[in-house]
């Protein structure tokens, strides 16, 4: 049984003293929920702060970027050595750094090559646009977002995948709990057919994309989906901590009915 996890993706928004506020908010029962694992991915400058106060707690850290070099005259990047002293995971590859910040499928293979290097977890994001939807492209769009050669690696090191439909993301319309199930079953099969039958069904796999505190359950209910990021309904304590509890009492359920 895989354990589920809930990644709360900031992503630009928070100073340093309202993201320390943000985490005193949830800490105390953030901490208590178990039978999930919960990951928070701040931004870089409120990571050592943010680390101070997690300390002895059962909360995970995350960044939300990294340059793939281990340092050097790359002005204002930030390396996989500086983070790993930091947290735990790493986002890599999110659809707004493929869009915005030109991120292509080799950038971000090289990116999650340098996590693991390291010992960070990736969250590798993936997902279609609305239009590549729409044209029926969604499952060729993902295969080749998971071409990369040294795919295998990525799956043995532990990192997580995150399927997040772009059409879905801020957008306060999520995909249906079928229609994510079906899509991250498809991913799951496809890593079965390169990889084999052990690591596809131990590697992670989120749904991302307008979740919130209302239609967390209809996500966690569903089989192949393993938990969520979370952007929008993270920077709010108590929409994050009912993410959490109910993701944690749903998939507790369903393996004790399993
Ligand atoms: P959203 O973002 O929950 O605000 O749609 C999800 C993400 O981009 O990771």
């Amino acid at each position: 049984m895989r354990v589920p996890l809930i990644a709360g993706n900031w992503k630009m928004n928070t100073t340093v003293s309202e993201a320390v506020e943000l985490v005193k908010e949830m800490l105390p029962e953030l901490d208590r929920i178990d039978n999930v694992d919960k990951v928070i991915c701040p931004p870089f400058v409120s990571l050592a702060a943010i680390k101070e106060l997690l300390k002895g707690s059962t909360i995970k850290l995350g960044a939300q970027n990294l340059y793939f070099e281990e340092k050097g005259a790359y002005t204002g990047e930030i390396s996989p050595l500086m983070l790993a002293e930091l947290c735990e995971f790493v986002i890599i590859g999110h659809s707004e750094r493929r869009q915005y910040f030109n991120e292509t499928i080799e950038i971000v293979d090289k990116k999650v090559q340098a996590a693991l290097k390291v010992g960070l977890t990736p969250i590798l994001c993936i997902g279609e646009t609305l239009e590549e939807n729409e044209a029926g492209k969604t499952e060729e769009i993902l295969t080749r977002q998971l071409s990369s050669p040294s795919a295998r690696l990525y799956y043995l090191g532990g990192s997580i995948l995150a399927y997040e439909p772009i059409w879905a993301i801020g957008t306060g319309r999520a995909a249906s709990g079928g229609q994510a199930n079906d899509t991250i079953g498809f991913i799951r099969q496809h890593i079965a057919q390169q990889h084999g039958q052990g690591i596809a069904q131990e590697v992670r796999i989120l749904y991302g994309g307008s979740v919130t505190a209302n239609n967390i359950a209809e996500f966690i209910n569903q089989p192949e989906i393993d938990g969520a990021l979370v952007g929008g309904a993270s920077l709010k304590a108590s929409e994050f901590l009912s993410i959490v509890r109910q993701t944690s009492e749903i998939k507790g359920r369903l393996s004790e009915e399993s």
